[in-house]
C-alpha cells in the first residue's frame, strides 16, 4: 500500500484557503457550528455506538407520510425505534439535537408533488410532521424530497417552507417550548437539470423560513455510467459543473445566506472496473461497476479493501478527492485527507457547517473526528 500527495498543489489549495479567510461572513460567530450526521434507520449500527462528541445533530432516516392522507401513520415497531433513538441519545453526552427525515433517495417523489400543491395537504402534513417531533422528542424536522419534478413543485416546496415555519412558530408561542428545527436536504446545486426539465429551487423562502440547508455535495459519478471512472465527490472538476464548488456557490448567488449552508460529506465511495488496468486515473476508461454493493462501497469496506489488496491509494488534489486501484478495481471516495480539505474550503467560504451521509460507514471515526478537529470554529 502506497500513499502519494501531490505537494506543490497540495500547498496551491492551502493557499486559496488561508488567502480568502477573511471573508468569512461574521454571522459564523453568533451562529453554532453543524456538525450533523444521518442515521439510516435499517442500520445494524445501533444509536448508542454513536461517538456523540463529534455530532451537533443527528437526523433519524427516513419517515414517509402515507400517499393517502399525508399524515404520518407509524407502526409500533417504528415507533419503538423512534423512542429508543431520542431517548438514548438524549442520555448521551454531550446529547446531539435530533431531527428526523422524511423523504429519501428512491423514496416517491410524486407523493410530495401532490402534497404540496395543495393548501390543505401541505396543512395535514405540516400539522403531522410537528405533531410527530414533539410526541417522540425530536428536536426538528428535515424534508428530503428526492426531486421536486419541475418548476410548479418547485414554487409548491416555497409556500410549503413558508406555512411550516408559520406553523412552528404559532406552536412554539402556544407551548412556550424552543421552536421546531426545519432544515432540507437538497440537490447540489440550486438548479436542478435532471430527466431533461429545468428546475430551480425556491431559494428566497428556503432562506427565509429554514434553519439551514443540507446541500448533498456527492453522487456526481457513479454506477449509472459505466463508462468511465469519477470523482463522485469532486471539489473542483476543470471540464464540469458537476462540483462541490460550483454547487455551493450556486446556493450563495441564489440568496441563501452563507451562515444557512451545510456542505455534504460521502462516508462512502463509487467503484469502478477498469478497462485497461495501466489506466487508473479519475476518467479513465471503464467497463463496469467495481467491487462493493453494485458500485457501492462504505469508507470502512474501501479500508479494508485497500489493505487486504494492498491497493495504491492516491490523493487528487485538481478534484480534492481519493481513489486507490488494484488489478482492474478503481474506487472513487474521500478520506480525512481530502475531508480536512473540504472543510478548510467551506470555512473559508463562510458556511455554517457539514453533514455525513452515513453514520456507521466510517472507520474507528477517523473522518468524522478528523473534521470535527478541522472545523476552527466549532464546539
Ligand atoms: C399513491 O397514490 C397515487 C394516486 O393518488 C397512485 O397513482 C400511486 O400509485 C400511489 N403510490 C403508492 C406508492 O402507493
Ligand atoms: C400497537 O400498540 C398499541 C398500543 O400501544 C396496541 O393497542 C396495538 O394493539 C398495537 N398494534 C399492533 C399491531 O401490535
Ligand atoms: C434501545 O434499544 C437497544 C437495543 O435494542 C436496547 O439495548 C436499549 O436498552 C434501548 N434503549 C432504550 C432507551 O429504550
Ligand atoms: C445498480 O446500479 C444501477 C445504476 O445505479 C442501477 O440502474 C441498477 O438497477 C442497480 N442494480 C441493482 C441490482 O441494484
Ligand atoms: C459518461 O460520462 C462521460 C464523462 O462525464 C461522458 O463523456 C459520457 O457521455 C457519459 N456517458 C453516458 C452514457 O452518459
Ligand atoms: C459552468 O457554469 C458557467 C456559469 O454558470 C457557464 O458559463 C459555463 O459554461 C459552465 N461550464 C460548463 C462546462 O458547463
Amino acid at each position: 500500500m502506497a500513499a502519494r500527495i501531490i505537494y506543490s498543489q497540495l500547498f496551491s489549495i492551502l493557499n486559496i484557503v488561508f488567502l480568502t479567510l477573511p471573508t468569512r461572513s461574521v454571522a459564523m460567530a453568533f451562529a453554532p457550528a453543524v456538525k450533523a450526521a444521518y442515521w439510516p434507520s435499517d442500520s445494524t449500527f445501533p444509536p448508542s455506538a454513536i461517538d456523540t462528541s463529534l455530532f451537533s445533530h443527528i437526523h433519524y432516516a427516513f419517515l414517509m407520510p402515507s400517499n393517502v392522507t399525508y399524515k404520518f401513520e407509524i407502526s409500533n415497531s417504528t415507533a419503538l425505534l423512534m423512542s429508543n433513538f431520542t431517548t438514548t441519545l438524549g442520555h448521551m453526552n454531550p446529547p446531539p439535537a435530533t431531527l428526523f427525515s422524511i423523504g429519501g433517495g428512491g423514496s416517491d417523489s410524486l407523493l410530495f408533488s401532490r402534497m404540496a400543491s395543495k393548501p390543505k395537504s401541505r396543512k395535514a402534513f405540516i400539522a403531522s410532521a410537528m405533531e410527530v417531533a414533539r410526541k417522540f422528542g425530536f428536536d426538528g424536522m428535515d424534508l428530503d424530497w428526492e426531486y421536486p419534478n419541475n418548476p410548479k413543485d418547485m414554487k409548491n416546496l416555497g409556500h410549503l417552507f413558508k406555512e411550516w415555519r408559520r406553523a412552528i412558530k404559532v406552536e412554539a408561542k402556544a407551548t412556550c417550548r424552543a421552536p421546531l428545527l426545519l432544515t432540507a436536504a437538497v440537490y447540489f446545486s440550486v438548479e436542478v437539470n435532471l430527466d431533461g426539465v429545468y428546475r430551480k429551487y425556491p431559494a428566497n423562502s428556503m432562506d427565509k423560513n429554514l434553519d439551514w440547508v443540507n446541500v448533498m455535495c456527492f453522487d456526481y459519478h457513479g454506477g449509472w455510467n459505466t463508462s468511465v471512472t469519477g470523482a463522485h465527490a469532486a471539489l473542483y472538476d476543470s471540464s464540469s459543473n458537476v462540483t462541490t464548488s460550483y454547487g455551493l456557490r450556486s446556493w450563495i448567488k441564489a440568496g441563501v445566506a452563507r451562515s444557512k449552508l451545510v456542505m455534504g460529506l460521502p462516508l462512502y465511495g463509487r467503484s469502478w472496473q477498469l478497462k485497461d488496468q495501466s489506466f487508473h486515473e479519475i476518467g479513465s476508461a471503464a467497463v463496469a461497476v467495481g467491487p462493493g454493493d453494485n458500485g457501492t462501497m462504505t469508507f470502512l469496506e474501501i479500508e479494508e479493501f485497500n489493505k487486504k489488496n494492498g491497493a495504491i491509494i492516491v490523493h487528487d488534489m485538481d478534484s480534492v478527492s481519493t481513489y486507490s486501484y488494484v488489478g482492474s478495481s478503481w474506487v472513487g471516495y474521500d478520506d480525512d485527507i481530502t475531508v480536512t480539505l473540504k472543510i478548510g474550503f467551506a470555512q473559508a467560504l463562510g458556511i455554517r457547517g457539514y453533514f455525513f451521509w452515513a453514520l456507521g460507514s466510517d472507520s474507528e471515526w477517523k473522518i468524522s473526528k478528523q473534521a470535527s478537529r478541522a472545523w476552527i470554529l466549532g464546539e
